[in-house]
């Protein structure tokens, strides 16, 4: 990827899930890149900064913060700290996700409102809060969605998953909308079936899944972790200041296949 390593300097990221198996590869990308980033997960200090330090991440550009985002209370604590440690925050990545295999017909209610709560919930939470925080701040900021190429393709038996990606979409088109003219923007990053994390656990323990996911990425192999930390990469870029209300779909070409085939 060419891109100079000063590209983030100056910027402060906050990132929600950043322990997550992608999270780490977004965050080490970014800290490489000049950004100071605020992790935010649930597992404990301790265990989080193992991971991050396994993981290669240059321990002095991050602050990682211990905090639940289904919960406002303890999301605005962490846009508090945030700031207190790193100054005014530029970009927040809304990047927490869940997913429960199953089919539809079996999901009980507790599963999906789960589900919603995980996904949905905590991006709107963070984003709202991290906008706030903007608009105080005089700060012409930008918010980010991890959405997913299911956010428009009903890939079978995570229905909950594929109906939260796509409200999450719509949140964020809603953002960008409503936060335009204060010169705040919002966009998503839409991975396809990632060689780590989610799609990979169900890769590696579902046969079923593996057989169909197989057959639905033109491109031929899961995708890379690097190339879904270039795509935050680009989004916080001066690069993609131009952008808003958009889906960078970095899937392999998986949203190309009718699923009959597949
Ligand atoms: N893996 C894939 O193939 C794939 C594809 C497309 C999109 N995505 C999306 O990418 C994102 C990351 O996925 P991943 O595969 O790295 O998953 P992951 O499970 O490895 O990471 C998710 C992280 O979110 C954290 N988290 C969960 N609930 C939280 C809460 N209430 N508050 C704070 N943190 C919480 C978890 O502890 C975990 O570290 C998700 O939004 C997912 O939907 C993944």
């Amino acid at each position: 990827m060419v891109f100079c390593n000063d590209a983030l300097a100056g910027l402060h990221i906050v990132i929600s899930g950043g322990c997550g198996a992608i999270g780490v590869g977004i965050v080490k990308k970014l800290t490489e890149h000049g950004a100071n980033v605020t992790v935010n997960d649930i597992l404990s200090y301790q265990l989080a900064t193992a991971r991050l330090s396994e993981n290669g991440i240059d321990m002095g550009k991050i602050n990682y913060v211990k905090a639940d985002l289904t919960l406002a209370d303890e999301t605005n604590t962490l846009v508090k700290v945030a700031r207190e440690q790193f100054g005014s925050i530029h970009v927040a990545l809304c990047h927490i996700g869940m997913v429960i295999p199953k089919p539809l017909l079996t999901y009980q209610a507790e599963e999906w409102d789960e589900t919603m709560a995980v996904n949905v919930r905590t991006a709107f939470l963070l984003g709202k809060a991290a906008a706030g925080s903007m608009l105080e701040d005089g700060v012409k900021g930008q918010l980010i969605f991890t959405t997913s190429w299911v956010a428009d393709v009903p890939w079978p038996e995570i229905g909950p998953y594929n109906a939260s990606k796509a409200a999450m979409k719509q949140l964020m088109r809603s953002f960008a909308r409503e936060l335009a003219d204060k010169g705040i923007r919002a966009n998503a990053v839409a991975p396809g079936i990632v060689s780590v994390g989610l799609a990979k656990q169900q890769w590696d323990t579902d046969a079923t899944y593996r057989a169909r996911a197989q057959k639905a990425i033109p491109l031929g192999t899961m995708q890379p972790l690097d190339s879904v930390a270039n795509a935050f990469l680009f989004l916080c870029s001066p690069a993609a200041d131009y952008m808003t209300g958009a889906v960078l779909l970095v899937d392999g070409g998986c949203s190309l296949y009718p699923m009959d085939n597949a």
